[in-house]
């Protein structure tokens, strides 16, 4: 990839000048380039430290699902895991055992029949274990191809268009065809007709994801699962669903235990879930889970050695940070089941308040109501044409609120929203802030004549609900 280097970008050619107080010679070092010497470490930190005081505040972050707090005592326990590799299962086997714990909680939490027997892995994110969900579902349909003795040339993988990017990732690095449904009308995510009208004998699978990143909506998984049953009853075609469950994994059990979304499903072959959103630990952890030894094919994993034993392994990374899956575990201790729907619950109760206050001031409209992921979205009056989502976007940024604005993808591109995303922590306390700054700026916007920001200045910070890349090739 070629960067434009950033002194060409913004001519900032001069190098760093370090504060007075900390030297006796006047002191400058390169910005792009690694200094000669070395220099005091107390220097080199409030260097550092000064610069990111320019990064936004991320308690303000609205566009994120990612946590933005955490306890002093997971913190604790991650400075003190800050060195262990979770690759290094001989040297780290507690750390281990702490993942393995991890993946049988949350194999319950998602109703697996043999919880024993699910096979699962902390990732990065939900975007490593969505990587790896896809390549399992692709290497279970090329063995059963090639048994068949048919090709394997060209798998494709049916969702809705509203997936977050990490799966047109996925599609454009595995070489599998996107099958994207487009939204249409009123109709914002995945639908079981529209998903198995999509489908033939190449469709490696389904993804089926609860809640959408464009605007919290829970696709109608079960709805899905029994429109695949159906498909395999009339045509003999037996196609696995993978649920991208980022946010949703974490939600849906607590407040939504009625809704079955999960291994309940005989056709849920796997299941993601990031544990730094609504699992509540810091970046980066994500879970990978796979209903049985058949949904994830073996010669997908590697094996190392572990206490003299044989540890298997599947990741896309091999060094990786043990921090974060011991947080994770610390707070699956420390809230239990009852913790985490209080938790949860709460967002959900902002979430639904909030929307509701932004509906009653007069120009919005919701699209969603926070009443699925704590997440809504909703866009400007279509009688309004003095301000759009961009400006209020905008405004709000004054004030220090990350609230992202976008247009949905194919075919509601006429379709521009403001999305806020309730985390633990966004109190409703903040939340009456956040309203009382967007009472503050409506007379100012609904004093413009015409719009003044569009999509091109709010790109940026949407979190991965950037239109997809127009494709070429054979995967097009
Ligand atoms: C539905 C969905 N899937 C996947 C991802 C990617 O998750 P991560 O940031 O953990 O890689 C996101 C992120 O927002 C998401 O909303």
């Amino acid at each position: 990839m070629t960067v434009r280097h950033p002194r060409e970008r913004h001519g900032h050619s001069r190098d760093l000048q370090i504060n007075p107080i900390f030297s006796r010679e006047p002191l400058t070092v390169p910005r792009y380039a690694l200094p000669e010497r070395q220099m005091e470490p107390d220097t080199a930190y409030q260097i550092v430290h000064d610069e990111l005081m320019l990064d936004g505040n991320a308690r303000q972050n609205l566009a994120t699902f990612v946590s933005t707090w955490a306890e002093p005592q997971a913190r604790r326990l991650m400075d003190e895991c800050a060195e262990k590799n979770m690759i290094d299962k001989d040297e780290y086997p507690q750390t281990a055992e702490l993942e393995s714990r991890c993946v049988h909680m949350l194999a319950r939490l998602w109703h697996a029949e043999d919880p024993r027997h699910v096979i699962g892995c902390s990732t990065t994110g939900s975007s490593e274990a969505a990587m790896l969900g896809g390549l399992a579902l692709k290497r279970r349909w090329q063995h059963r191809r090639r048994a068949e003795g048919a090709s394997t040339a060209r798998p494709n993988l049916v969702m809705g268009v509203n997936v977050q990017i990490c799966w047109e990732k996925f599609a454009d690095y595995f070489e599998v065809e996107p099958r994207y449904v487009p939204m249409e009308g009123d109709r914002y995510h995945l639908t079981p007709d529209k998903a198995v009208e999509l489908c033939d004998e190449n469709t490696i699978g389904v993804v089926a994801v609860l809640g959408s990143t464009f605007d919290g909506s829970y696709e109608p998984v079960a709805g899905i699962a029994a429109a695949l049953d159906d498909l395999q009853a009339r045509t003999g075609l037996d196609i696995p669903v993978h649920v991208d469950a980022a946010s949703g994994g974490m939600i849906a059990p607590f407040l939504d235990p009625d809704l079955v979304w999960d291994f309940r499903l005989p056709r849920v072959a796997s299941i993601n879930t990031s544990g730094h959103k609504y699992g509540l630990v810091m970046p980066g952890v994500g879970w990978a889970l796979w209903r049985d030894q058949d949904a994830l094919p073996e010669d997908l994993v590697f094996h190392v050695n572990y206490l003299g034993g044989d540890m298997p392994t599947f990741a896309l990374n091999f060094s990786r940070p043990g921090a974060q899956v011991v947080a994770q575990y610390y707070t699956f201790l420390r809230l239990g089941f009852e913790g985490y729907r209080r938790v949860q619950q709460t967002c959900r109760d902002v979430a639904t308040r909030l929307a509701a206050k932004i509906a009653e001031l007069g120009p919005f409209e919701l699209i969603t109501d926070g009443s699925e992921l704590p997440v809504f979205a909703f866009r400007v009056r279509q009688d309004i044409d003095r301000f759009s989502v961009f400006d209020v976007s905008a405004a709000l940024r004054e004030r220090g609120w990350l609230v992202p604005a976008y247009t949905f993808p194919e075919n509601r591109t006429d379709l521009a929203v403001l999305r806020i995303v309730v985390r633990n922590g966004f109190s409703h306390d903040l939340a009456d802030l956040l309203l009382d700054d967007l009472r503050r700026v409506l007379p100012r916007l609904e004093d413009q004549r015409a719009p003044r920001h569009s999509a091109a200045d709010c790109a940026g910070f949407s979190h991965g609900t950037e239109p997809k890349k127009v494709r070429r090739g054979v995967h097009a």
